[in-house]
Order: C-alpha cells, then structure tokens, then sequence
C-alpha cells in the first residue's frame, strides 16, 4: 500500500493522503517522498482537477523528515539531492491546475509543515495535539523544503525569524493570530472547512491564489516591509541567537543568511539558498551530535530497560514521603500527570510550604495557557497532605525523598512497608547513599529502586533510576514507565557512589577548586567554563544547588574515590560560615535577587592568595573537562550506565553539558581518545595521580579507538537505534 495515496471524494476534488501504514506516525522517507511524486504524476494529469486537499493520518498530519535518514547522510553532495528532490516534489505540488489545502490534525512538524506552507492555504484542528513548527535548528539544520523561504511571506519575517530560529512549535490558534493556518476549527469539522477554504479560494485568480503576509499593525508593516525595519528585526535575531547560543550552533545563524539573502528576492534564489546551507550543516559535526542526542533520548523515551517483555505496574495512586524541596516537585508533577498523591511529611510547614510551591506551578501553568481552569482543578484535587501514615493500602508506589541520612531513611521504609501492598513498590530519592545499604532490613528488597531526580523537579528532564541489586525486572520496568508518565527522560543506572551525572562533575568541582588554589579567581574558572558552553560555571552551580548539599554529595564520593576526589575543606569553611549559596544570599559569590556578584570575602575565607591572569579560557577549561572525560570513562568502565550514548545524555540533560558537543565522550572522541590519554598522562605525571587516565581510555587509545567511533579520526555513521524516528517538538 503507497504511504501516499489519491482518494476522489467527489467529482473534480482530490484528497491526496500521507498515510504510513508501518508507521504510529507519518514521517519523510525515501519511500514516502518517491510515493508523493507518483501521486503527483497522478493528479498533473488530472484534466477534471478543480481542488487538493492534503491530509495525514487522522491525529498525526507529518512529523518532519525521518531522522535515522539526516543522521547517516555524510555527503554533502547526497544532501543537496535530496533537499532538491523535496522542493521540487512540493514546487510541483503548489503548481498544480486547482488550489490547494492542507488540512492539518495532529503534530505538524519540519518536513510537515513545508508541505503545508507548499499549499495555497491551511486549516488546522483546535485539539492540543496540534502543533505546527519547524524544529529543525534544534538538530542543527534549516528548514529546507521551501520552509525557510515560504515562512516570511506567509507570516511576515519577525514571526518567520521566531519560528525558524528558536524551532517552538504553536497551536492552531495561535497559528492562526500570525497568519500560518487560515482557521483553527474543530477536529470533527476540519475536512468540511477545509473544503470550504477550497471554495473560497477557488475564487480568487491563478496568481492571489495563496494566501500571503498582511501585516495587522502599523509597526508590524515597518518592521516587517521596509528595509530599515527588516534590517532592525535581523541585528536583533542575530543578537538573541548570539546571547542564547554563545555562536557554537551554526544553524540559526545559517537560517538568518538564507532569510536575510531569500527576502524580495525570487522564490528560486532562497531555494537554492536553503540548499546550499543545508549541506554543510547536515554533514558537519554539531549536526551530527544534535541529532544522536535526540535517537538516544528517544531510546531513553521508549526502549525497555530489561531484555525480557515485562509490563510495568500500573501506578495510580502514589505515595510521597517528605515534603521537602524535592518530595513537593515531585508531588507536583505526579498530580499532573494524574496520579493521587498523598504527601506526608512530619512537619506541618513542610506541607504548608510544599503546597504553596504547588499551587504556585500550578497557576503558572494557567497563566501560560498550559493548563485549562478544569485541569488545574483536577490536579490541585489529586493532592492529599498528611502528617499521617495512613491511606498507604492504596498506594502502588511510594517515594521518598525525606533528609539525606541512612538511618532516618531506612525507619521510613519501614513503616512504609509494614502498610503497604506486598505488591506495591518503593523507591528512594536519596543523591548519594547506596541503594543497596538502603535496602537492607527490607522485607521485600526485589521491590525496592532509586530514583534520582534533579532540582527543580518541574524543570530538570533527567532521572536517573537506580537498580539495586536486588531490584527485580518488573519493579525497574515499572520505576522506568512511571519517570516516563512525569515526562522525564529515564536513564538507568546501577548503584555506585554519585550515580553518573553527580559522580562525573564532582572531580570537575575538584578540578575547579584546585585552580582557584592556584591563583585563579572563581568568576575566570567560571566564565572558562561558559565559554566551553556550560550553562553555569562549576562555583556557579555549587551556588544554585546549594553548598550543604554539594558538601553532603562532596563527603560520600569522596570517601569512595579518595585518589580523585578527596574532600578539601573549602566547602566546609563556606558551610560553616553560613553561606549556603543563592538560598542564603551568599556563598562563592553574593546574591541579590536573582544577579550573582564576586564577593571579596571569599578569597580571605578560603586563604586563597595571590591571583593568577589565565592565558585563555580554554586553557583554564581544559583540566576541568579532562576531569570530566575521565571520570565518564571510569563510569562506563564500571558499568554504572549502559553505553557512551546514554552516559552523554544524562550529563547534557543533568548537568548540562553542552549538547552541541554531544556529551563527553563523544567530545573526547572530537579531541582524540589517544590525545586525551597523552595528555592525561602528562598530567599524571607533573601533577598527581588524580590524572591517571582511566583504565578504558588507554585501552581505547592503544587500539585506535573512539567512545563513540569505530576507528580514531573516522567517525562511525550513528547508529539508529529503535522507534527513533520522528522529529518531535523538543522545545
Ligand atoms: P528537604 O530538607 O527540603 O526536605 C526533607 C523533608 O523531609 C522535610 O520537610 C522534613 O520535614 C521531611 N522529613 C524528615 N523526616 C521525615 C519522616 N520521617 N517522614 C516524613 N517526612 C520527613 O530535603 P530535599 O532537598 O527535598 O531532599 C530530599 C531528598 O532528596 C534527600 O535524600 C536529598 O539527598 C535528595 N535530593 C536532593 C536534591 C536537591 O537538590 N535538594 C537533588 C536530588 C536529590
């Protein structure tokens, strides 16, 4: 059956149908794009042809392009082919004798929304699962079937230049204020008033067929049509894309030259310019690392943690201990997924101030439009507070996130467990004690896991689960399913010191601290690290998070890792002193509201001397990131995390390490692992043993190896991995 196909639902009127028969949603393949120019052929030919409309799958128009198939292109010159033959498949499209419509339902994305601006004008369902963008800057390429070019005359170029270089997608009613889809209707109604549309167009001449950019405001003309203000509106694009991406993601800033070069000029020339630029960004490295991030956290998403087909419990009623700043993020967030909480804590402003959090989430979320007045209703009511310990019959999974300390946990679980269903699963959000100490004295240790969220819950995309060792397959399955249901990304660790992601920035801390005792100021090791493309600093962050649980997280990897991570007593004397970072208004730094200032108390507190100029930041970087790779290296050696890909995706998403870079072990491959080894071991040698280089790096180097290539120096194509396939609107 062609995934593309013509159906005639009456005399002169064409349907022309994208309908993937193999696939939940519709995405451009090789195959599809050769079934949609059959079709065409089909509909050239059709003397009687009096109007098109074009559909997808009923909640699923097209998705984008297939993502397995932008990851194994190398060649530019395939690039181009295949960037061609989509533009002339959709120039053939909105060339056709009678007008065009796309009638849009469900995601409408990249390659799906090209298709849509190829027609003459759009009508789209109002339900929430319609969302129109063109993400693919976010895999660091450009729209480039006709989308970069059709969107600012469609849509005017300050809304284009929002579109295109932050890739955020709309629904059909916002879609509808900037001018992309003519109506936003019901779903039951959507062909009937794309049928309408048909009419109402056909009316109009060959050449007004399409519906184009009318500016709704004075400002909006100047701005948008005149030389000057589109001059304006490009300095401030390229500015915002600057300030956001500190210039290390090539393609908004390739985006911006195809519109700046496409606008007022012929049709052809902006084509060809979206070709041109997409070739070097489809084959070149920074693409390469968006788009692995993306298979793997789809894998993450979707893929079974246990070999065997183990369905997961059904959770719908939990259990949260501890209404501190984690269990009420977390409370928070199983209510809205619409789970029943009951939340216990001991103490009643724990509750009190837990559930101002919530409601204050909650509200936001109104206010963004993100939840309707019912929703946030119905989640409000999904929370139970409690300072008792009752109503746990009831509950299939219950988390607790109570002070970090062994044995106030372990009296936890056992008041859990004497209440609960023998069936019912358990879970510890501790950052740094040992799933398996924490089991112990369980009745039912095979039912017990870890999960490590990230602080703020409601932000932070990571989890890490922990399997213990006792932890049976269907309580990892059920643990891995609810994270998903929060609409986290799950990642599976064992259970070692630190986990990955607190394990691998801790000697990069270390590493930070060291040069600040040599002489280096804390906001030079910052910015060193900013410019790297870290979002914060490492002192920076010990400030977010808070120096009393650094210093808890600093204690247990430091007595587990002693030749690396040796605890020093920098964090004890801020502790000490009261400064906790941001919460207590200082700590490496001052804070005021939410501005950070150098403190030159600091220096003296520490006994931190003379100040040193670094020659560069890179420089300054260097030993920090090495510290990284390293440890990165000693965690997939160990076995704490599957493979190279999914320890890269816990670290950008939990401690933001730089997603163009693609993780540090695929930038340890960039480097060179031989490289890496070489200068680790010059390290080693003038400096200590914390440099020796882990037990995997020199293996990899002396074979030749990469983390994430096949041979140094040629990187391997990625590997597709399963149910990865759409681009889906990440933003
Ligand atoms: P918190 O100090 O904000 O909250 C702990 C809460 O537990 C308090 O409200 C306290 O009254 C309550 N509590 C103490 N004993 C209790 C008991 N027996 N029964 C019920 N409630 C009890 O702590 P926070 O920061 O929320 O941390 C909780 C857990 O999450 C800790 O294990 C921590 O290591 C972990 N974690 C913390 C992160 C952070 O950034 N704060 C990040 C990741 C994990």
């Amino acid at each position: 059956m062609p995934v593309f196909r013509v159906e005639r639902p009456e005399r002169g009127i064409a349907h022309l149908v994208f309908d993937d028969p193999e696939r939940k949603v519709n995405v451009f393949d090789e195959r599809a794009m050769s079934d949609l120019e059959t079709a065409l052929d089909e509909l050239e030919h059709d003397k009687d042809l009096v109007g098109v409309i074009v559909r997808g799958k009923p909640g699923s128009f097209i998705a984008g392009a297939d993502v397995n198939g932008i990851a194994a292109v190398t060649d530019p010159a395939q690039v181009k082919q295949l960037v061609s033959r989509g533009q002339s498949a959709f120039a053939r499209l909105s060339g056709l004798r009678g007008p065009t419509v796309a009638a849009i339902d469900g995601v409408c994305l990249g390659g799906g929304l090209e298709i849509a601006l190829a027609c003459d004008s759009r009508v789209a369902s109002e339900e929430p699962h319609t969302q129109l963008g063109v993400p693919e800057v976010m895999l660091g390429i450009v729209p480039a079937w006709g989308g970069t070019t059709r969107l600012p005359r469609l849509v005017g170029l300050s809304a284009a230049l929002d579109l295109v270089l932050t890739g955020r997608t709309l629904d059909a009613r916002r879609a509808v204020k900037i001018g992309l889809v003519a109506r936003a209707v019901p779903q039951a109604w959507l062909l009937e008033q794309a049928r309408r549309r048909l009419d109402e167009i056909s009316g109009r001449p060959r050449a007004a067929r399409a519906d184009v950019y009318r500016p709704k405001s004075l400002a909006a003309r100047l701005i948008d049509t005149t030389p000057p203000g589109q001059r304006i509106a490009f300095q401030q694009a390229r500015k915002s894309v600057l300030e956001r991406t500190g210039g290390n993601y090539p393609a908004p800033l390739a985006a911006l030259e195809v519109m700046r070069g496409g606008l007022g000029k012929p049709f052809p020339q902006g084509l060809a310019l979206e070709v041109e630029k997409v070739s070097g960004l489809a084959t070149g490295p920074v693409c390469k690392n968006l788009i692995r991030v993306f298979l793997t956290s789809e894998q993450a998403k979707k893929k079974s943690p246990v070999a065997a087909a183990i369905p997961p419990r059904t959770i719908q009623r939990a259990a949260v201990i501890g209404a501190g700043v984690m269990g009420g993020g977390i409370a928070e967030l199983a209510s809205r997924s619409g789970v029943r909480v009951r939340l216990r804590d001991i103490q009643p402003q724990s509750l009190t101030r837990a559930l101002e959090t919530v409601r204050d989430l909650i509200d936001e979320r109104s206010r963004k439009r993100r939840a309707t007045p019912s929703e946030a209703a119905m989640q409000w009511s999904r929370i139970e507070p409690t300072l008792e310990l009752t109503g746990l019959q009831a509950v299939d999974l219950a988390i607790e996130a109570v002070v970090e300390d062994l044995e106030v946990k372990r009296r936890v679980f056992g008041e859990l467990e004497a209440r609960m269903r023998p069936d019912a699963v358990i879970a510890t959000n501790t950052s740094s004690l040992s799933v398996a100490a924490l089991a112990e004295g369980l009745a039912r240790p095979e039912r017990f896991c870890g999960f490590h969220f990230f602080n703020p819950v409601h932000r932070m995309p990571l989890v890490e689960v922990v399997r213990g060792p006792r932890t049976s397959d269907e309580t990892l399955v059920t643990a891995v399913t609810f994270a998903r249901r929060l609409g986290k990304t799950p990642v599976v660790v064992q259970d070692a010191p630190g986990f990955v992601v607190n394990r691998v920035l801790m000697p990069y801390l270390r590493e930070a601290l060291h040069l600040t005792e040599e002489g280096f100021a804390f906001p030079d090791v910052d910015a060193a690290m900013r410019r790297f493309g870290m979002p914060m600093g490492p002192f920076e962050v010990v400030d977010e998070v808070g120096v009393d649980v650094v210093r808890k997280v600093a204690g247990v990897l430091g007595a587990a890792f002693p030749d690396r991570m040796a605890p020093t007593d920098t964090l004890d004397r801020l502790f000490e002193a009261g400064r906790l970072g941001r919460k207590s208004g200082a700590g490496f730094y001052r804070h005021e509201g939410r501005r950070r200032r150098p403190d030159s108390q600091v220096p003296a507190l520490l006994g931190l001397g003379r100040r040193r100029t670094p020659t560069s930041p890179e420089a300054l970087a260097e030993r920090m990131v090495l510290a990284m790779i390293n440890e990165s290296a000693r965690c997939l050696g160990d076995g704490v995390v599957e493979s190279a890909e999914m320890l890269d995706l816990a670290m950008i998403m939990g401690a933001g390490f730089p997603p163009f870079r693609g993780g540090p072990l695929r930038h340890a491959d960039t480097i060179g692992v031989e490289r890496v080894a070489a200068r680790l071991t010059a390290l080693q040698a003038q400096r200590g043993e914390r440099y020796r280089p882990a037990a995997l790096i020199t293996e990899l180097a002396s074979r030749g190896r990469g983390f994430t290539t096949a041979d140094s120096g040629r990187p391997a194509p990625v590997r597709p991995l399963p149910g990865a396939t759409v681009l889906e609107a990440t933003g």
